[in-house]
């Protein structure tokens, strides 16, 4: 394509500008106390999908907070591109943990992003990485490259299981008609090592509860005579996983595809170094289950994790005390062929039924979402490892990633259309935690790699 490194070289002090104002807006859907925050940001990206070359772009509303549409059909005989983003975000806690506010935008330099890196929460995921397809389309339409149709989907309510997007794409199949799904919202392995996400686990989210007595009582008078609900709820989640790490839900591995050795062979090509790995995180020995590699175990096997939990007394010194109550928030990873649904149920009729006599236990089922894999000789893998090759100037590799993006499968469902993960981002790129960023050289590369992916995947779908 003519003139995209000298297009960014020239407007790239304005491309991270406007990113950066985007960053000051925290647009955090689970809290509702950011509301009028997350509806500003709606705004925002309608008015930039504007300015960009996008035509009819709309807000729609839903039950929750609106998703932003915009398109450019330049020729109905062409391919449509759909671009799939979100521009909602976490939320920054705990702040205590920020070297800089997480709403005020900073560039600072780190061992890997020599160039910079923006630090502010949503940096990475995904405000960075969706704005980079505004602004690839921004340098379309400027100079009249624009190879196909494109129609753009921005929501913000993927970080709390984008439950109204799943409905509007049910109603809108003919609006959201397209050939390929575009989205960056994943990594790739390293700076020099690109890579194309070519599946994502799905999710089952539960919270349970263990009730014993009818109120908090004395540790002392009524210790070792009655079931202590946190000792009861911590050797039930205890006993979810065996001596080798394994899932003791009975059937909870009935549908799991197991990988064959070849692919997994293949796998295993991808550079990783266990020790790099281990010093990134400051831990002295991996944890899994047994029979998997680290990168097997983070993709391609199912997982059981408490996210939280509490109960009792957590205040300042000491205070004797049975609690009535304990809770914790468990979630489920979970690889293709699994069914989330089924795997709420199983989870929930396990966990009952190991409940000891003197406690009453409740699970609630929060959201959740099915994996997906997509192969390697579809058209629009080939476009984006041709873009990528230009770019990078080395083929990437395609990975599977340990993340969830529940409405990929569902897009395959409903609008019968492949996606294409193109992530840019890096696993310590620190996304969901303190001190979120993104790099400079990361994002500008992401501008210039996707109109490339235009370009091939309109050639290699009309040739
Ligand atoms: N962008 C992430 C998912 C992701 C990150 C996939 C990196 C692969 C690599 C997304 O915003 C996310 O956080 N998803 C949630 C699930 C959602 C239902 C809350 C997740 O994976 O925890
Ligand atoms: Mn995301
Ligand atoms: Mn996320």
């Amino acid at each position: 394509m003519q003139h995209i490194q000298s297009y960014i070289e020239e407007h790239k002090d304005r491309f991270l500008n406007e990113l950066i104002d985007l960053l000051k807006i925290p647009s955090v859907s689970a809290d509702s106390a950011y509301k009028d925050d997350v509806i500003k940001t709606a705004d925002v990206i309608k008015s930039s999908l504007e300015k960009a070359g996008c035509e009819h772009v709309e807000i729609c509303e839903t039950e929750g907070f609106p998703i932003v549409y915009g398109e450019k059909m330049i020729d109905e005989s062409l391919p449509t591109v759909l671009v799939y983003g979100h521009y909602d975000v976490q939320p920054a806690d705990p702040l205590g943990l920020w070297h800089s506010p997480p709403y005020e935008p900073v560039i600072k330099k780190t061992d890997i992003h020599p160039e910079g890196a923006i630090f502010a929460r949503g940096a990475c995921d995904d405000k960075g990485q969706m704005y980079m397809h505004v602004k690839a389309m921004e340098f379309m339409t400027a100079t009249n490259q624009l190879p196909c149709n494109v129609k753009f989907m921005i929501e913000g309510e993927e970080e709390v299981g984008s439950v109204n997007l799943s409905k509007f794409v049910k109603n809108n199949q003919e609006k959201l008609k397209n050939d390929v799904i575009l989205i960056s919202d994943t990594g790739m392995i390293a700076q020099d090592v690109p890579s194309i996400t070519t599946g994502l686990r799905g999710l089952s989210y539960v919270e349970v509860e263990v009730t014993g007595p009818n109120r908090d009582l004395h540790s002392g008078l009524y210790g070792g005579a009655v079931a202590n609900p946190i000792n009861v709820l911590t050797k039930m989640i205890a006993s979810l996983h065996d001596d080798n790490n394994h899932i003791t839900i009975p059937g909870f591995y009935d549908k799991v595809e197991e990988l064959s050795e070849a692919e997994r062979a293949e796998m295993a090509k991808a550079p990783f170094s266990l020790e790099d790995y281990k010093k990134a995180i400051d831990i002295d020995a991996v944890y899994g289950e047994k029979g998997y590699t680290t990168n097997e175990r983070n993709s391609i096997r199912p997982t059981l994790d408490v996210n939280g939990i509490w109960g009792g007394y957590t205040g300042e010194g000491a205070k004797t005390v049975i609690a009535s109550q304990a809770f914790a928030k468990i979630s489920m990873r979970l690889v293709p062929h699994q069914d989330w649904e089924e795997i709420t149920d199983l989870f929930k009729a396990h966990f009952e039924s190991i409940a000891p006599a003197g406690v009453t236990v409740k699970v609630t089922p929060h959201h959740g979402g099915q994996g997906y894999v997509t192969p390697i000789d579809s058209i629009g893998y080939q476009a984006a490892s041709k873009a990528y090759h230009d770019t990078f100037g080395v083929k990437p590799i395609p990975q599977r990633s340990g993340g969830s993006i529940p409405i990929v499968a569902l897009f395959e469902k409903e609008l019968k259309s492949k996606t294409i993960l193109m992530g840019f981002g890096l696993d310590s790129d620190a996304i969901h935690s303190p001190n979120e960023h993104f790099g400079v050289w990361n994002y500008l590369k992401g501008i210039e790699t996707i109109p490339l992916f235009y370009k091939y995947f309109t050639e290699l779908k009309e040739a």
